[in-house]
């Protein structure tokens, strides 16, 4: 259960004889949920198009001013998911074939999975960082949040009329992994999601358009168009606040960022990289290049 909030207001209601009158504004800024509480109901739905549903009914309450700036509930360690699909591990994924219906289907399912997580990792930013940050903050990731929501719903929408469902296909498992290490230091998280994981989808999206494009399916190709240029504005909101949390303390940023990469990413920082859409959402070469040499000396080696 929240806890009960403890405010100026609050008190105000105890009736204390030297307290100003209560006044209906306060009454209702009192029952009013909270957009950190909001957050962690997203997080604690398990059913995937419910937790869809929720994500954008949050974000048009939060912009209509429908929900506090304040934080009542605790972000869950691992967020609720749906019993299927069923997760495994990457070496343990069937291989995608290439073409047919079945290969863009298997496609569209590993996206809309990404997606999936992709609204959790939002919302978990609202309600593990907001806190600490000014407001705008939490705008941005309410944004960004309620269109992981809408990417799902649109992924959703093309799965069922190649007459499926998510959750028809196993998944990959260990897409939280960053989430969870990262939990505890804001810096790690927004160069290890926004600026590595989100960013990778600016690399690779375009070709997966093309080649819808190229099978016959633009509804399909459409949809990516949409979530290419929502991404744009999540790497972006990603580089914002590293930068705000950088100058806050300090720091020299393109160091730092590869240092948090180093330490908080399993994996590589694949090639080719998509550079004029990386610049224009505010990551410059000085900050991946050099981590992209660094796989390249390893796999020399090896
Ligand atoms: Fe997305
Ligand atoms: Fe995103």
């Amino acid at each position: 259960m929240p806890k009960k909030p403890e405010s100026a207001a609050a008190s105000r209601l105890t009736g204390a004889p030297d307290m100003p009158t209560v006044s209906s504004e306060d009454i209702r800024q009192e029952i009013r949920p909270d957009i950190g509480s909001a957050a962690v109901a997203i997080l604690s739905t398990a059913h995937a198009a419910e937790k869809a549903r929720l994500a954008q009914a949050v974000g048009a309450a939060w912009f209509h001013g429908q929900l506090d700036f304040a934080f009542r509930a605790p972000p869950p360690d691992r967020p609720a998911r749906p019993a299927r699909p069923a997760l495994r591990l990457p070496r343990d994924m069937p291989r995608r074939r290439a073409g047919g219906v079945k290969g863009r289907f298997a496609l569209l399912h590993a996206l809309s999975h990404i997606e999936l997580n992709a609204i959790d990792l939002a919302f978990d930013m609202v309600a593990r960082f907001g806190p600490q940050c000014p407001r705008a903050f939490t705008s941005d990731w309410v944004q960004v949040g309620s269109e992981e929501g809408k990417h799902f719903n649109l992924l959703a929408e093309r799965l069922h009329l190649l007459s499926g469902q998510y959750g028809d296909l196993p998944a990959h498992d260990g897409l939280w992994d960053a989430a969870y290490s990262t939990r505890d230091n804001i810096l790690a998280r927004l160069a290890v999601v926004p600026m590595v994981l989100e960013a990778r989808g600016l690399d690779v999206t375009p070709a997966m358009i093309d080649k819808l494009e190229r099978v016959g399916d633009p509804d399909s190709a459409d949809v990516l168009r949409i979530i290419y240029e929502d991404e744009k504005g999540h790497v972006a909101a990603g580089s914002r606040w590293f930068t705000h949390e950088i100058e806050k303390r300090a720091l020299a940023p393109a160091e730092t960022f590869h240092a948090l990469v180093r330490q908080y990413f399993r994996g590589d920082l694949k090639r080719p990289f998509n550079d004029a859409a990386r610049l224009s959402a505010g990551l410059p070469a000085d900050f991946y290049e050099p981590l992209a040499e660094d796989y390249q000396t390893v796999n020399k080696e090896t």
